[in-house]
């Protein structure tokens, strides 16, 4: 029998039930998201130490428990796209983005494809083409790469799709925008890590954070922030949108703008 599913207490706001499953709460949540036009609604997803880090011996697999975890795959779940850094893709060797089936089930009779498209960015064009993500043929995956990419693409058998773009035209608000018009993502799931994090900050195209903050403290140095390189031309004031708390973990979703 599958475990059950974890149970949050829900802090804030006020007045809300006590304890309850991510999966009502995120079905409350999407069906009032609204996407700004032109460019998909982009929620951003992170754990993170007490202390700050993002990182335990360079993954973030020692900071999220069941909790965590089950907040990230209703994340997937419910998004029509999920993205990450080609670093954290390789680091973290991405697979097929919703493994379970019934998470599938639940997304065809909600309407949508079975699973969220996968979509890769790099300027480079150095691609992480060995992980399991492009090995996978249900794989469908964006891949925004120079030409230069594209020898790398072929022969995969996950179901790649690569738009060519030279590295003055590869931006990050072209991406967006690209995703809206010609792939239809509403929805956009980005899951890290600090640096593509910060350079959609830099171009205001973040909607929503989602922050675990697991009660550990690693130590270290500070580079393993959730956001990475240069300051923020001005700080981004963050607001609550909820807080919620299992086994010592705190969730907390915030929205910007
Ligand atoms: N705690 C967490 O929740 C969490 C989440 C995710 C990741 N992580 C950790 O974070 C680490 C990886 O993060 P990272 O910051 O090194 O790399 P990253 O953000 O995963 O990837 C960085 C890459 O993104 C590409 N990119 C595309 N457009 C860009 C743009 N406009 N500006 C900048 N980069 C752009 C660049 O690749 P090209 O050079 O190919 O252009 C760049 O090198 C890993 O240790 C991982 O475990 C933690």
């Amino acid at each position: 029998m599958a475990d059950p599913a974890p149970r949050f207490q829900q802090l804030l706001p006020q007045g809300a039930p006590g304890e309850l499953e991510a999966a009502p709460l995120l079905d409350e949540m999407f069906a009032a998201l609204s996407p700004p036009a032109g460019r998909p609604l982009t929620l951003v997803n992170f754990v993170a130490s007490t202390d700050g880090r993002a990182t335990v011996e360079g993954r973030s697999r020692g900071l999220g428990d069941d909790g965590d975890r089950s907040m990230f795959h209703g994340l997937r779940e419910r998004v029509d796209a999920v993205t990450a850094g080609p670093m954290t893709m390789r680091v973290e060797r991405y697979g097929r983005i919703l493994r379970a089936p019934e998470r599938r089930e639940r997304r065809l009779a909600r309407g949508q494809s079975a699973e969220p498209l996968a979509c890769l960015v790099s300027r480079s064009g150095r691609l992480p083409t060995d992980i399991p993500l492009f090995g996978c043929p249900e794989a469908r995956v964006i891949v925004f790469a120079p030409a230069t990419a594209r020898a790398d693409l072929d022969g995969l058998a996950a179901q790649v799709e690569h738009v060519a773009l030279e590295p003055d035209s590869l931006t990050l608000p072209e991406v967006a925008r690209r995703l809206r018009a010609d792939f239809g993502v509403a929805t956009l799931l980005c899951e890290g890590g600090p640096t593509l994090f910060s350079a959609l900050l830099a171009e205001g195209l973040v909607d929503e954070l989602f922050l675990t903050l697991a009660p550990l403290l690693v130590g270290g140095g500070l580079a393993a922030a959730i956001t990475s390189g240069a300051p923020l031309p001005e700080p981004v004031r963050l607001r609550l949108l909820w807080l919620l708390e299992r086994e010592g973990s705190l969730f907390a979703r915030y929205g910007l703008g």
